[in-house]
């Protein structure tokens, strides 16, 4: 028999039950290694502290690893995105942007002056949906802006068939998909630009930092330009930039964890399918499915929950999970149509975003992650199930 939902109630840590994991389980695990700080000392040490030959071995090492031609560091994820912005599009473009994304990737297209259109994403593997993107077309569309979201490549043959019958350009938002692949390639291999983030939590965090990779030479020479007020030789300013260069304190830090971001990657993806495996038993929700020939960089787990199982609300079953012992976090809380920012530019609010809004939320996920852990996470999550069951 089972138990009743207010005996699993009265045993749940939120109304004082013992929780499944008494010692919190990690949501992330973000720790330097002592050769990352030796590597920054060693930059320290020599006084060289501008962008310099760390943040250039960075800038090859990372092209390489994703299948890019050419890396530029930067100063974070957001200038990643604005210099690939502004290297590929006008003021006024019109943009196709999921709704379903970190802010950034929208927000600076709205900083770039070009009208953004926010487009739906597919509801089982939560990524831009090919087929609203074509929906969304008018004669005045430049380009398209997607997000690997959550480590997930999104069907890029799709994205790029699209492009290519309507002449568009593509950023891919890499900013959570660092290492990942699609079809047996590195993701920098697709589309004008790929942006990534190396903020503190990211898969390669380096405290602030990114980087941009492109296949094009002329791009690649443009995007260095604007990076540094646009200065092509010494005080020579052929155009206007900015100064979005990383240093070479973070380019040491980031070179140094690039060295193990492949066996860290390839320990999430093993804790991914680990996941997967054991919440098939767990009617209460849905595991992320996987983009057809992808290869995620899982730098989040989200999950969704079937709300017709349970008699509570998203936020209310996170609540009871943390009380368990297990961290999570809700990425993201709203629609990027919901986003007051946005206000003024929002035209319609496409609805599988919206509904993600209430139903997803991330549990730990990282590259220390033992079996046991896994296996907490799983037990604390079916037994708020259990407890919230209908
Ligand atoms: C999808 C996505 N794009 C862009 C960014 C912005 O990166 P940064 O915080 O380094 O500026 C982030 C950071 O969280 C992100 O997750």
């Amino acid at each position: 028999m089972p138990e009743s939902a207010t005996a699993q109630d009265a045993k749940l840590a939120i109304n004082g039950g013992t929780p499944v994991c008494r010692k919190p389980i990690p949501f992330m695990a973000p720790k330097l290694h002592p050769e990352d700080i030796a590597a920054a000392h060693a930059v320290l040490e020599s006084g060289m502290l501008r962008a310099h030959t760390n943040c250039a071995e960075l800038e090859r090492q990372f092209a390489d690893k994703t299948d890019a031609k050419f890396g530029l560091t930067c100063s974070n994820g957001t200038c990643a995105l604005q210099l690939a912005y502004e290297g590929l599009l006008e003021r006024g473009d019109e943009v196709i942007v999921p709704a379903w994304t970190y802010i950034a990737t929208a927000s600076m297209l709205v900083a770039r002056g070009c009208k953004v259109i926010f487009c739906d994403s597919l509801e089982d593997t939560m990524q831009v949906d090919p087929a609203d993107i074509e929906q969304r077309l008018t004669p005045n569309t430049k380009a398209i802006a997607v997000t690997h979201l959550y480590g997930m490549p999104v069907d890029i043959d799709a994205i790029q068939t699209i492009a290519e019958k309507h002449n568009l350009k593509v950023i891919y938002d890499c900013a959570q998909s660092h290492l990942a692949t699609y079809k047996g390639k590195g993701i920098g291999a697709f589309g004008d630009a790929c942006t990534y983030s190396f903020y503190a939590t990211k898969n390669l965090g380096t405290g602030e930092g990114g980087l941009v990779t492109v296949n094009d030479e002329s791009l690649n020479h443009e995007i260095g330009l604007i990076r540094s007020h646009g200065e092509s030789d010494k005080y020579l300013h052929t155009r206007i930039g900015y100064n979005y260069r990383m240093n070479d304190i973070t380019g040491a830090i980031g070179l140094s964890r690039l060295q193990r971001l492949e066996e860290e990657t390839n320990a999430r993806r093993a804790a991914a399918d680990a996941y997967d495996k054991l919440f098939a038993e767990v009617e209460a929700v849905e595991t992320p499915t996987r983009t057809e020939g992808a290869d995620a960089a899982w730098h989040l787990y989200s999950l969704k929950l079937n709300l017709d199982t349970v008699s509570c609300t998203r936020d209310e079953f996170t609540k009871a999970l943390i009380a368990e012992g297990v961290p999570c976090a809700v990425h993201y809380p709203k629609s990027l149509t919901d986003q007051p920012a946005f206000a003024d530019v929002v035209t319609d609010h496409p609805p599988v975003a919206r509904r993600l809004a209430t139903r997803v939320f991330s549990i730990p996920m990282h590259h220390e992650l033992t079996d046991e852990q896994v296996r907490n996470v799983v037990d604390a999550v079916a037994k708020v199930a259990s407890a919230y069951a209908k």
